[in-house]
């Protein structure tokens, strides 16, 4: 996301449901042993759930470098001290995209305090002027929780699918809904 275009919306502080204050702002170029930090911490059991990549601090290095693209906008929890605590983002193809794919994923620490809700309420925010008007995203079957979560925030089943199975990250075949919501 353009730097002048993240100057719209200016970091915010926020309070978990247990009471810690956090951050919600852009990621930055600077973020890259951050994010590395937070990628080591993600338990194969989340994985199973968020697998763009492997979660590597050279692949941590990469996304953090392309902070300032044009066609992605992404938000962390920071938790202060350099710590992120979560991270959501949406990306699309270029300026003419219907639809942008959406992802969350959130440290075991930061998950069942509201931060989802949180950084998807601000993503919605900033999706009302920039991005295409569709959000799209995949959640497997077997995440109730990602489930719950999306639908109560706006999102609706378009069809079940099967993810295929990825054998290189050791993930199996799982079904999975692909869902959408309309952002402006
Ligand atoms: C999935 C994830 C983004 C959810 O964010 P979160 O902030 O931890 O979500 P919460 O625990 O606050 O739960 C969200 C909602 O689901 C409900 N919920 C919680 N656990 C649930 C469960 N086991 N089954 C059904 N619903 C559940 C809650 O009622 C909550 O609703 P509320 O906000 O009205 O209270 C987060 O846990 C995460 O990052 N998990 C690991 C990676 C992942 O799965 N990423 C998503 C890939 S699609």
């Amino acid at each position: 996301m353009r730097l002048q275009d993240q100057s719209l919306f200016p970091p915010q502080t926020v309070r978990l449901k247990d009471g810690r204050a956090a951050v919600l702002r852009f990621l930055a170029v600077a973020d890259a042993a951050g994010l590395g930090e937070f990628y080591a911490a993600v338990p194969r059991e989340d994985f199973r759930f968020y697998s763009p990549y492997p979660l590597t601090r050279e692949n941590a290095a990469e996304i953090a470098a392309d902070a300032l693209g044009p066609f992605r906008v992404t938000l962390v929890l920071d938790l202060g001290n350099g710590r992120i605590g979560g991270y959501a983002w949406y990306r699309w193809a270029g300026e003419t995209a219907e639809r942008s794919g959406f992802g969350i994923c959130l440290s075991r620490d930061c998950q069942g305090a509201g931060a989802g809700r949180l950084l998807m309420d601000r993503l919605f925010e900033i999706a009302r002027l920039i991005g295409p008007p569709v959000m799209g995203l995949t959640v497997q079957l077997a995440n109730a929780r990602g489930v719950e979560l999306y639908t109560k925030l706006g999102f609706t089943i378009v069809r079940e699918q099967m993810r295929q199975p990825q054998p290189h990250y050791d993930l199996d075949a799982e079904p999975e809904y692909y869902m959408e919501r309309r952002v402006r």
